[in-house]
This record gives structure tokens, sequence and C-alpha cells, in this order.
């Protein structure tokens, strides 16, 4: 695919969306639209890869962060129609053929790409078409009596019910010899409902003198959004098609979860309904995801159970681990194999070494707890003095009763023990014992003489009030 450049048009706000954000950086599962097209010319394999902007820098910055060099960027100022986008595209093309489309339609896939680009070495210009069920708002193919294509023209450029009838629609990927296009780019005229230069006005001006072929495919690869309610469907689809992909793979996704376009997901795990898996996500094989756990950026090991209702962001959860249900892993934070982080449990940047336990209602945070200790219920880092973090470490074996405080910045040597209710204000050293509370006192049939007192002095204040 040495000989090909690959031409996103991606330029204008897509007004359409009524947003702040240029259309193609609307994500759709996870990734920008944009981040769809150029990746499916990535994966073919092509020279390089041009995408025409209005000049955001967001969209540079996108480009820069999720490919690298591989992909750069020319701006079309101001946007005057597709064509005129092509014309600007075609200006950073170095190689003898070209493949252009759109970056507004996260569906297209590398190999409708192959196909036309296959297709546009037999003849002078290879197009793709579908055939949705519901061809509004798109261009239509119109052919002549024996079939061959004559041109497209846009949905309010129609000029008869027998070309509104027609239901082959412009699926909007387009590949030729450079040259090709840029004499067809020469004639383009803004003769034409909106005014503008229509990039697919070129077929008509190569039907005049060569041959032309449109090929019928996949409506999906079609849908090209335009506002957001195109972007849900697209999205909807992207999801089914995630789903589809993973049931091949070995993974059983049930219901109305939603895994992300980023995602990777190891064969064997089972995610159930209601699980939202986000951003850079990966979970290990044998997972167990139950309902409404919400993964964000998340590096799961194989054989985690994740209990319902979970929340991980930018943590790690090792083998074997147990979380939930109603755990929160905030980011940085460390859950080794084996270890359990149990309900109301909420972790932030704390490292849980292997086999360590937290399983009732507790807050640590910035802490290192070692291998096989036991935190109580209850138990707080104190973690924040009003102006910075500090550190609580909690040694190898050691046991933090229920309902203490350890105000950071501390240290609980290995095998220590910190009774319960104890606040822990100095270093606990190796296998010492911990407590801070004050010692309890019994006081011997006073329970009576308080029922007496007690009742008497209701008796006094109900008097009062007559
Ligand atoms: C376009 C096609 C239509 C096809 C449909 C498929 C034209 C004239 N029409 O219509 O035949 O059925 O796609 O989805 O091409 N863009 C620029 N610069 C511009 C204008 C647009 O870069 O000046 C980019 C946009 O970012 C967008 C893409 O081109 O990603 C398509 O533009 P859009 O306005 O969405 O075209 P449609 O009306 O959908
Ligand atoms: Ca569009």
């Amino acid at each position: 695919m040495n000989d090909v450049t690959a031409v996103v048009l991606a330029a204008g706000m897509g007004t359409r969306m009524k947003s702040k954000l240029p259309k193609v950086l609307h994500r759709a599962a996870g990734t920008p639209l944009v981040g769809y097209a150029v990746r499916a010319a990535l994966d073919l394999g092509v020279a390089e890869v041009v995408v025409v902007t209005s000049g955001h820098a967001e969209i540079d910055a996108y480009l820069a962060h999720a490919f690298g060099a591989k992909v750069r960027t020319v701006v079309q100022d101001p946007p005057r129609g597709t064509g005129d986008a092509a014309r600007v595209g075609l200006t950073a093309v170095a190689t003898e053929r070209a493949l252009i489309y759109y970056g507004d339609a996260p569906l297209l896939t590398t190999r409708e790409l192959e196909k036309i680009l296959a297709a546009s070495r037999e003849v002078e210009l290879a197009f793709a078409s579908a055939v949705p069920e519901d061809p509004a708002g798109y261009g239509r193919v119109l052919r002549d009596g024996s079939g061959r294509v004559l041109q497209i023209r846009e949905q309010k450029d129609l000029r008869s019910d027998a070309e509104r009838a027609v239901c082959e629609v412009n699926a909007g990927i387009y590949a030729a010899k450079k040259t090709v296009l840029d004499r067809a780019i020469l004639e383009l005229q803004p003769m034409n409902a909106q005014g503008e230069l229509y990039l697919t006005d070129v077929v008509a001006s190569v039907a005049a003198y060569g041959r032309v072929s449109a090929l019928v495919g996949s409506p999906d690869a079609l849908v090209g959004v335009n506002d957001r309610s195109q972007l849900r469907e697209a999205e909807e689809l992207l999801y089914l098609r995630t789903r589809e992909r993973l049931g091949r793979e070995g993974v059983m996704v049930h219901g109305d979860a939603r895994v992300d376009d980023g995602v990777s997901v190891a064969p064997g795990a089972e995610i159930e309904a209601g699980v939202r898996l986000r951003g850079a996500t990966s979970v290990g094989p044998d997972t167990h995801i139950d309902v409404g756990c919400v993964l964000t950026d998340a590096t799961v090991g194989a054989k985690v159970e994740l209990k319902p209702y979970s929340i991980v962001v930018s943590s790690r959860i090792g083998d074997a681990a147990e979380i939930g249900p109603f755990a929160h892993l905030r980011p940085g934070s460390d859950v080794e194999a084996e270890a359990h982080v149990g309900n109301f449990v909420e972790l932030k940047k704390t490292r849980m070494r292997r086999g360590s336990k937290a399983n009732h209602l507790s807050y640590l945070g910035d802490g290192d707890i070692g291998e096989r200790a036991n935190v109580g219920a209850g138990t707080i880092f104190c973690n924040y003095d009003g102006y910075q973090k500090h550190q609580t470490v909690i040694g190898e074996g050691a046991f933090i009763g229920s309902d203490s405080q350890l105000v950071a910045p501390v240290r609980v040597g290995k095998g220590a023990f910190v009774a319960s209710g104890t606040t822990v204000t100095q270093d606990v050293p190796e296998d010492a014992l911990a407590i801070a509370r004050t010692r309890q006192e019994n006081k011997p049939g006073y329970g009576e003489k308080l029922r007496a007192r007690l009742s008497e002095a209701a008796r006094l204040a109900k008097q009062a009030k007559k």
C-alpha cells in the first residue's frame, strides 16, 4: 500500500451537532469519530494519513496523542464543501494514488477501504455505495438504463420523484489516481443548493470520459454522523459489533453491558448486565465482572471477582483479587493478587499488597498495606492535613482493629496490632500493640440507679409543661 495516501475529510464544526466541540471529536463508544477513520487506514497499511481540519488545535492534539507521527493534518479555511476539502487534502499527497473518505463515519472498516482501493486499480474512479433502509439525507447514485454510473446527486438537489425513489446512496469512500482526482476537482463548480464544492461531483466529471465503478457495500459503513441522534445510532452499532466480536473470542457479555472501543477483554471473562468498561481498560482471563461495575482505565488480572456496583478508575487489580460490592478504587490504587477490598471501602493511591484485606467501610488514601495485613471495619487513613497529603504504611501481617484512625504520616510495623478504636498518631514498632483509648470502667448495679434517676427527670419535665 506504499502507493496510497488516505485523505480523511474532517473540517468544519458540524453545525448540526449543536456543540462547541468540532464534530469529529465527539466520541462514539469512547473514541472520537476521527479516530475510527484514521485507524481504518493505518490498519490497511497506507503510506500516510492526511486529515483535513479547520485548524482546531484539539484535533491535532488528539491525533498526535493517539497516532503519533503517522498522521498529519492540513487546514481548510474556510470550509467550502467536501470537494474543496479534498482539494486541500490532495495538496499534501505525494503518492500515486489517494483514498478519500469522510471523518464522520465510525463504522467504516479497513475491509471496506481495501475493496474500494482494489477496485480503483481496474477503473479510473471507484467509490462505495450502499442501499440503506432509509436513503433520506444521503447523495443518490444515478445510473443510466444499462446500469452505468452517471453521477451522485445530493438530497437537496434531487430533481424528480424518480430521482428521489433511487435507493442506492453514496457511502463516501473514493479511490483513484491522484492525477484523476486533481483534474476532476479543478472542474468542480458550486452550482448546487448549498453553494458548495461537492466532492460527489467528481463522479460525473470522471464518468464523462472514463470508467467509474460504484461498489455496493454494507449500509453500516455508511452511517455518517451529522447530529447527535445519528451519533447515538452509530454508537449502538459499535457496541453491538464489539459484543459480537467478544462473543466469538470467548467472552460472555450479558444484556446491556457496554465495552468501549479501546478496551481489551481476555477469553473466559464474563461481564454482567449494566457494566461499563471504558478507556484503556484491560480485563484478564476468567475474571467475572458483576452487575453495574464501572471500570475506567483499569488493568484487571485473571480470575478476579468484581462484585456488583464497584467503581474502578486508573487502578490495577491483581489475579484472584476480590473487590466489592460497592467498592471504590480511585486513581493510582494497586490491589495485588488475592487481596480483598470489601463493601464501602474507598482506596485512593493505595497499594494493597498480596493477600491483604480491607473488607468493610474504610477510607484508605495514600497507603501502602503490607502482605496479608488485615484492616478492620471503619478504619480511616487521615491522609490530608488541609495542605498536604501524607502516607500511611502498614507492615506485613499487621492487624488494624476496627474503627481506628491512622493520622498520616505514620507507620505500623510488621506483625503489630492496633487495638480497636485507636487513633494512631505515632509509629507503631514491629510486633507491638498500640492502644489509645480511655480504659473501661464497670459500675456494678448502676443500671437500676440510672433508670430511677432518668424516669424521675422525665416525670418532672412533663409536670412542668402542664
Ligand atoms: C456527504 C456526501 C453524501 C454522502 C454522505 C455520506 C457530499 C457533498 N455529500 O454528505 O453524498 O451520502 O456524505 O455520509 O460530499 N467536510 C470538510 N470540509 C467541508 C465540508 C465537510 O472537511 O467544507 C468534512 C466534514 O468534516 C465531514 C465530511 O466532510 O466529516 C462530510 O461532510 P458532511 O457535511 O457531513 O456531508 P454530508 O451532508 O453528510
Ligand atoms: Ca456526514
